[in-house]
This record gives C-alpha cells, sequence and structure tokens, in this order.
C-alpha cells in the first residue's frame, strides 16, 4: 500500500490549504508530482500558494474558495473539482479550527460551527470520495487531521477536544474498514504546531508555554503525515516528546485524568 502514483489528470484535495499544516502538506504533495486542489475560505492565499507550486514543481495546482461549514458548499465541491477534469485520488481531511475556554463562557454558534467543520465537512468529503477511491485502479489515500487533543477530553476546549476525538475515531474505523481496498487512511495526531492556529484558537500564550523540544514546525509535521500516509500508518503522531503525551492520555484512566487536567491545564 502506498500514496496513488501521481498523473495529470488525478489530484490530491486538499482542505485548509490556505496556512499551516495544510499548505505545507500541499508543498510536499506537489513537490511528489501531485496536482493539487487547494480548499479554504481566503481565495488570495489560496491562490497565491497555487502560484508558487506552479511555478516551483510544473503540477496544475487549482485554488477553490469553500466555506467547509457550508453542507451545500462542501457537497458541492466534488463537483466543481470533477468540473476541471481532475479526479481526486488523494483526500487530505485538514481543516480546522479549535476554542479555549469554560464552554459557558464560549459562543455556542462557533462551537457548532467548529463541529460542522471538523467533523461533518470530514464525513462529507469522505462520504462523497471513499466509493470512487475504493473503485478506481491504482487506489487512493486519505489524511484526517485529527489532534493529540482527540486522545481524551480537555476541560478548557471541551468542543475541539470531543472534535478531534470524534475525527481520530472516524479515522481508525476507516482506516480498518478500508485497508485491503486499496485504500490507506492516516489520523495524524499533532501536538503544538506554529501555526495560525493557536492564535484563532486564543490559545497563543499557552502556545508559547510550550518548550521547544515539545513543538514541531509545520513542515515536519506535513512530512510526517505523508510518510505515514504512505505506510497507511493507522495514527501518525510527528515529534518524540508528544507521543509520551499522547500515550498517557489515552491510557491514563478518566478518574485519574481529569481532576489533573483540571488544576494544571492552562485556561
Ligand atoms: N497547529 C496545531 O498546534 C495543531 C495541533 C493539532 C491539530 N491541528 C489541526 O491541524 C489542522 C490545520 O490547522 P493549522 O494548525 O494548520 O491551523 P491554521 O494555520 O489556522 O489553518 C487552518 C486552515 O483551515 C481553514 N479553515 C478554517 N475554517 C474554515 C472553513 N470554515 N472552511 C474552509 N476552511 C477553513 C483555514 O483557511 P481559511 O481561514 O482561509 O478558511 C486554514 O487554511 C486543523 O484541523 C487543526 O485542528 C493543529
Amino acid at each position: 500500500m502506498a500514496l496513488p502514483e501521481p498523473s495529470s489528470t488525478t489530484a490530491a484535495l486538499v482542505t485548509g490549504a490556505s496556512s499551516g499544516i495544510g499548505a505545507d502538506l500541499a508543498r510536499q504533495l506537489a513537490a511528489r508530482g501531485h496536482n493539487v486542489v487547494l480548499v479554504a475560505r481566503r481565495p488570495d492565499r489560496l491562490e497565491a500558494l497555487a502560484g508558487e507550486l506552479r511555478d516551483a514543481h510544473g503540477v496544475r495546482a487549482e485554488a477553490l474558495a469553500c466555506d467547509l461549514t457550508d453542507p451545500d458548499a462542501t457537497d458541492a465541491l466534488p463537483g466543481r473539482i470533477e468540473a476541471l477534469g481532475l479526479e481526486v485520488s488523494v483526500l487530505i481531511n485538514n481543516a480546522g479550527y479549535g476554542s479555549a475556554g469554560q464552554f459557558s463562557d464560549l459562543d455556542v454558534q462557533s462551537e457548532a460551527d467548529m463541529v460542522r467543520l471538523n467533523c461533518e465537512a470530514v464525513v462529507r468529503l469522505s462520504g462523497a470520495y471513499v466509493p470512487k477511491l475504493i473503485a478506481r485502479d491504482g487506489g487512493g489515500a486519505i489524511l484526517v487531521v485529527a489532534s493529540s487533543a482527540g486522545m481524551q477530553p480537555i476541560p478548557g476546549q471541551a468542543t475541539y477536544a470531543a472534535s478531534k476525538a470524534f475525527a481520530l475515531s472516524f479515522a481508525e474505523a476507516l482506516h480498518t474498514e478500508l485497508s485491503h481496498l486499496d485504500v490507506a487512511v492516516s489520523a495524524l495526531c499533532p501536538g503544538p504546531v506554529d501555526t495560525e492556529f493557536a492564535a484563532r484558537a486564543g490559545l497563543a500564550d499557552a502556545f508559547d508555554g510550550v518548550p521547544r523540544f515539545a513543538r514541531v514546525s509545520s513542515s515536519d509535521c506535513a512530512k510526517a503525515a505523508i510518510e505515514g500516509l504512505e505506510k497507511n500508518k493507522r495514527v501518525v503522531v510527528p515529534g518524540l516528546a508528544i507521543k509520551g503525551v499522547t500515550l498517557s492520555g489515552r491510557y491514563t484512566p478518566r478518574a485519574v485524568l481529569l481532576p489533573l487536567m483540571k488544576r494544571f491545564y492552562p485556561v
């Protein structure tokens, strides 16, 4: 099992490609010769990256602005890509955002939109492409960008951690369903990565307090993700330090873990 071979008529669809991990995933897939379809809301950013990738790698790079919290817009994406004459062989479900604070203080609409983006859009796009990837000669690959936050509940990030637990569980189940059908599925579970994520989530101060050795760059994170997907790893955790943290988050009994998190978590 490997990533599908690039070809002139196939493409990797990368959501959340206007910044951070998604932009680096698109860069590294284009460097391997994959055409890319770049999706996010900010068209200027997408057009700039598409131009960069065409110039650097001679691939087709298409920018499609889309708000993935809108189910109709999400469902319309596969038709827009087909109209470009491109077949998706690699689906990168990366777009996402988080929030921080006591749930009772947070904006409920934004929390619900987060679930639409981090969970529902992943299901809608996977639903559109899984049957096609199973059917295609040469197989397919799906990356679901979850998070180390999905390994356990997090008081102070209740919705975000739950949304990433969903993403992780969904990806692990799809991995198991599809492995024998030549479709690789990996969940990417990074710890802190320096992108626009922390500022948007209101976690910039918390991220600043994380020691350097526990952080990975966006490009190292993307590299680990693509190498993991290439090997059809079920779960990819970039960086040794975070591997330890995720293991304890995943396997420590909740009755022990949650009071500790309530006491020490920096929100
Ligand atoms: N950075 C971290 O520490 C970290 C750790 C673990 C997991 N993650 C996960 O990694 C993924 C990528 O995040 P990042 O760190 O690269 O953060 P980022 O730099 O903020 O990138 C987020 C991407 O999602 C897109 N996006 C946000 N809302 C959207 C919407 N409604 N429709 C379409 N696209 C939307 C953004 O583009 P527009 O604003 O242009 O729409 C942007 O391209 C997320 O799923 C995040 O949860 C991040």
